[in-house]
């Protein structure tokens, strides 16, 4: 049983919708798939406000918890993760996909490094007229969180519709689409990126020398050994 969340970056239903849903169609032919999905901003209607109580290590205190908590609870509890949205412009993602990762910041290796986490794979499906490259920086918070495995699809559709694309293309997507799934279902635990070693390294350092005793979150590193072994 691998059990998957979706998060649903435009409350349109329309070209990254379809898509995913061809994906997860083909994702549950091989095997017994357990499936939350979360639609934004719909199921995390407000923004993250900076209060950086979750970066104190107080994450039950984000005053958006009743949204917050249900989310967290799923990505720590599931194998593999689907983020879907659109491209939008030149900050790249909707507000709301952006809102979550805000959320999501203490995930970050450098603020509380959690073994849930490094197990994990990830898929991004994006869909732009004519621009993928939101996969990038989503791409980049995700190895930041530790995640084992990124895998990525973009789709440029060169109109605003998937039936207005020419059929061809349609069946090339498709077929893409399918073949994605099928690996990623399949994808095992690698070794970690050279990014997030580089990552944890630096993170290390800046804690030693910048954070230090008492404060969060060099006492939790301390407490669980991760000055002394990287976690994952
Ligand atoms: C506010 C907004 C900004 C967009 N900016 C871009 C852009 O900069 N580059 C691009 O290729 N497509 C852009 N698009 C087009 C969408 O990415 C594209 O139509 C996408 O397939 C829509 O996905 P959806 O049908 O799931 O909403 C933009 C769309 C919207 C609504």
């Amino acid at each position: 049983m691998m059990k998957i969340v979706v998060f649903h970056g435009s409350p349109r239903k329309g070209n990254t919708y379809l898509a995913t849903k061809i994906f997860m169609d083909e994702l549950s032919k091989y095997g017994d798939a357990e499936i939350a999905e979360f639609f934004l901003p719909k199921d995390l209607p407000d923004f993250c406000i900076g209060c950086q109580l979750c970066l104190g290590g107080m994450r039950e205190k984000c005053p958006n918890t009743r949204h917050v908590t249900p989310i967290f609870d799923a990505i720590i509890n599931a194998d593999a993760l689907v983020f879907a949205t659109p491209h939008y412009g030149a900050c790249s993602m909707p507000a709301s996909m952006k809102n979550l990762f805000d959320h999501m910041d203490f995930l970050m290796l450098n603020v509380s490094p959690r073994e849930e986490i490094f197990n994990k794979k990830a898929f991004i499906i994006t869909t732009g007229a004519g621009s993928t490259a939101t996969i990038k920086p989503i791409n980049k918070t995700l190895k930041h969180w530790g995640i084992n495995r990124v895998y990525s699809l973009g789709l440029r559709m060169y109109t605003n519709k998937w039936d207005k694309m020419r059929a061809t293309r349609q069946t090339k997507y498709e077929k893409s689409l399918r073949k994605s799934a099928q690996k990623f279902y399949y994808a095992k635990k690698k070794p970690p990126y050279l990014s997030t070693i580089f990552f944890y390294r630096i993170s290390k350092f800046i804690l030693k020398r910048f954070v230090g005793e008492g404060n969060h979150p060099y006492e939790l590193w301390k407490e669980k050994g991760y000055f002394k072994k990287r976690p994952f």
